[in-house]
């Protein structure tokens, strides 16, 4: 079985995809994790964001590895776990530029594709639905709106004892301009694909979500 949840920035997709396969015993691949550490590689090499050249020769040098964690999923890049360093600022503030080049996405389409092998796999990202797994069992669309979004990193940052440098205001232009990026770049960008669910997480909670994708699943199964 194959769940694809694709969606918007900060929509909740990773928190819900943890939660449905841990209690299904799925295998959960965050894609998200795979282009930030593809950003980390760059920056590390002192490459421009731009330089796919570069970028595809730095990835081939330091290498991607997916681990289970304790948390979910550990990226390992140069045999060094990156996890947290891949959320900073800096790299989110980057990601939507290596994540359009062409021989990047090719690169980590295949990898993705490789991972999810024949195994029962929750994948999130932007693209599952309409490019990585096509045929996938269940597609779901998460979406909300942006100041929702935006309220919900803040109170992330919060509960991790992460210090909030930018208003809500400006988290949440910084989602948008992440989301105009993501959904206006020419290859596999940001989309619904036609047969995927989509449902509005606005105004649920996270149990809510949850129940929502297992009723999905199980109607599969
Ligand atoms: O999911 P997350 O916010 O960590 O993703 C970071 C960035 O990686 C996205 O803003 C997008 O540019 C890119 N991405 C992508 N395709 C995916 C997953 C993420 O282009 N399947």
């Amino acid at each position: 079985m194959q769940v694809a949840i694709d969606g918007p920035a900060s929509a909740g997709k990773s928190t819900v995809a943890k939660i449905v396969a841990n209690k299904l015993s799925f295998v959960y691949i965050d894609t998200g994790a795979m282009y930030r550490a593809c950003t980390l590689i760059a920056r590390d090499h002192d490459l421009e964001y731009g330089n796919e050249k570069g970028i595809l020769a730095a990835i081939d040098e330091d290498g991607i590895k997916l681990e289970p964690g304790e948390k979910g999923q550990k990226v390992i890049v140069a045999g060094k776990d990156v996890s947290l360093e891949i959320r900073t600022p800096e790299i989110t503030a980057h990601v939507s530029e290596v994540s359009a080049l062409p021989g990047v996405r090719a690169k980590m389409v295949d990898l993705q594709r490789q991972l999810a092998g024949s195994t029962n796999v929750i994948m999130d990202g932007r693209d599952i639905g309409t490019t990585v797994l096509p045929k996938a069992d269940v597609k779901i669309f998460l979406v909300a709106s942006a100041r929702s979004r935006a309220e919900r990193r803040m109170l992330d940052w919060q509960e991790k004892g992460i210090e909030a440098k930018q208003s809500l205001e400006e988290i949440e232009a910084d989602i948008s301009k992440r989301d105009y990026l993501d959904s206006h770049r020419e290859i596999s960008p940001l989309k619904k694909a036609d047969d995927a669910i989509e449902i509005d997480s606005t105004h649920m909670t996270i149990d809510q979500v949850v129940d929502a994708i297992l009723t999905e699943i199980k109607k599969k199964q």
